[in-house]
């Protein structure tokens, strides 16, 4: 966990988040030990800003791998409070990652919270539905 919070914090500068000023970055551990991260991109059109769970995410499948080759992700800010994954992160990981992938939270102090996917979001609407 310690090296994938160092990890997060190494990319945290290349946020791209000039009108929020909310700098986040995620780090998502691979079974096979890989590590990619991810930061948030924002947009003059603010709705066209990828989180960074997402940015790490697509990152992860743009290079294909896929659900099962998922072990965690965590998310760092510069905040001293936790920063939870936003509603449309929570519905992109519940399909993206294993429902009992961890997702931990963290602060600029190093605390660490840690929950699983399939937690985040309860009676979620799933491929499964479809
Ligand atoms: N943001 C993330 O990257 N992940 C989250 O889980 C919450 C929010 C970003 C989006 C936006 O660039 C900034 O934080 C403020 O909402």
């Amino acid at each position: 966990m310690k090296d994938l919070y160092k990890i997060a914090k190494e990319v945290l500068p290349n946020s791209y988040s000039q009108y929020s000023n909310f700098k986040v970055a995620a780090a998502l551990r691979l079974k096979n030990g890989e590590v990619i991260t991810g930061v948030n991109v924002e947009n003059a059109s603010f709705g066209l800003t990828n989180c960074a769970e997402r940015s790490a995410l697509y990152t992860a499948y743009s290079k294909g791998y896929r659900k099962e080759d998922i072990d965690e992700i965590l998310i760092t800010t510069e905040q001293t409070s936790f920063i939870s994954p936003c509603g449309a992160c929570r519905q992109v990981m519940r399909e993206l990652m294993p429902e009992n992938a961890k997702v931990s939270m963290t602060t600029a102090n190093g605390d660490v919270k840690t929950v699983l996917n399939k937690e985040l979001l309860p009676f979620a609407f799933t491929e499964s539905d479809l």
